[in-house]
């Protein structure tokens, strides 16, 4: 069987952050291979961006869907890795043509244009993955798992949280173009921190939890002068069931690199897991606590999650890993969608949890505009 060929759109050049993570990640299990890419929004960098990957180049994403349908070229899938503001038109585009993505978060710049993307996913059955690695941890899908199974009983209380400290100052002002952009309302959205790192705490609390959240009360704050948009976002939300999450997200936590994690307080148990120390899960039930460990072949997963392993125990399985994972959960998808045989896909973030994410962050905002009036999302 030959590898399966996927697309990029955006992610190239020098300077570049997360496009070098997906390549890395689409190449991990060498089962996948990026062919072609549209890596660039100029013309020429795109060009010369693929000669740097050494994949075919196009100028756009609308030439490469071309090449596409005209039987040129044949692409099992395409990796948008744009800035915000660059998802939802060649997302819509290739979800169109029945060719399946896998997006960067936040989904999309506004609630309308997710819930479009969600209607063509829907109606077309084309598999979508929303990008949000952590998910990929088999940690954090262990976590999701063991809720699922019971093992903390009912879900009343969830806090998860990310903090970083690297927009403490105005880098903005510097020329970091990661800093520029997730700065700029015209290419972040109506949220810098939410949208960038407060939609991560939001599915951590959401995915794994298994709940919704139903309204918040938020309160967000713009710390360094003359940025346009929230340094630092902090929500009270209400859950489905009744339940609460405290959900927050901060850039301005000096010293704090990528402090994202999520405690889980059930009827029966607690469950706490740290991205930094992504390889372990604390369960506590009350006598005693106890720590998974991860590993290959350790008996205590489950085959949903223990599938997903390549390295013996002891070894660092991590973040090239947990994209790659969600690069798997597309490929498995794809294959059983022909009838090929694949291992289960598990049930990572898709456009549902794309649209309700772009819910939460407006709701946040709202709120916060209403001196933290409860708002339905
Ligand atoms: N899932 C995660 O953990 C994670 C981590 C980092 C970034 N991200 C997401 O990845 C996306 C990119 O973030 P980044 O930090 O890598 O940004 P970046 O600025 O490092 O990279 C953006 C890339 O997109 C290219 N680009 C811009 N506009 C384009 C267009 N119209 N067509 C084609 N290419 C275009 C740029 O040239 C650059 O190569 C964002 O949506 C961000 O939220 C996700």
């Amino acid at each position: 069987m030959g590898k399966l060929k996927v697309g990029l759109i955006g992610g190239g050049g020098g300077g570049n952050f997360f496009g070098h993570v997906h390549k890395r990640a689409i190449a991990f299990d060498n089962s996948r291979e990026l062919v072609a890419g549209a890596l660039r929004s100029n013309p020429d960098e795109a060009m010369a961006a693929a000669q740097d990957y050494d994949v075919e180049g196009f100028t756009d994403y609308g030439a490469l869907l071309e090449a596409c349908q005209s039987g040129k070229l044949d692409l099992d899938y395409v990796t948008i890795v744009t800035p915000n503001h660059a998802h939802y038109a060649p997302a819509k585009a290739f979800l169109e043509a029945g060719i399946p993505v896998l997006c960067e978060k936040p989904i999309t710049m506004t609630i309308a244009e997710a819930e479009d993307l969600q209607a063509i996913v829907e109606a077309k059955k084309v598999p979508f993955i929303l990008a949000h690695t952590y998910t990929g941890h088999p940690m954090m899908m262990f976590a999701k798992e063991l809720v699922r199974q019971g093992k903390i009983g009912d879900v009343r209380k969830v806090e998860a949280w990310y903090n970083q400290g690297w927009l403490a100052t105005a880098l903005e002002k510097e020329g970091l173009q990661q800093a520029e952009w997730r700065t700029d309302p015209a290419k972040t959205g109506i949220s810098n921190c939410g949208g960038d790192i407060g939609t991560h705490a939001f599915v951590a609390a959401t995915w794994v939890s298994g709940r919704s959240v139903s309204r918040v009360s938020a309160r967000l704050n713009r710390f360094v002068e003359g940025r346009q948009l929230d340094d630092d976002f902090n929500v009270i939300a209400e859950l489905d069931n009744g339940g609460t999450a405290l959900i927050t997200a901060t850039q301005i936590a000096i010293g704090y690199k990528n402090d994202n994690g999520f405690r889980i307080y059930g009827s029966g148990g607690s469950l706490e897991w740290h991205q930094e120390r992504a390889e372990s899960l604390l369960v506590r039930t009350g006598e005693v606590d106890e720590t998974y460990w991860i590993g290959a072949n350790y008996s205590f997963l489950p085959n949903s999650v223990g599938s997903y392993l390549r390295v013996p125990s002891g070894h660092h399985e991590d973040f090239f890993a947990a994209l790659a994972n969600l690069h798997c959960t597309m490929e498995r998808t794809i294959l059983r969608s022909r009838g090929q045989e694949a291992p289960e896909p598990f049930d990572h973030p898709g456009v549902a949890e794309g649209v309700a994410g772009m819910r939460f962050v407006q709701a946040a905002v709202d709120s916060s505009a209403a001196q933290g009036a409860w708002t339905d999302l």
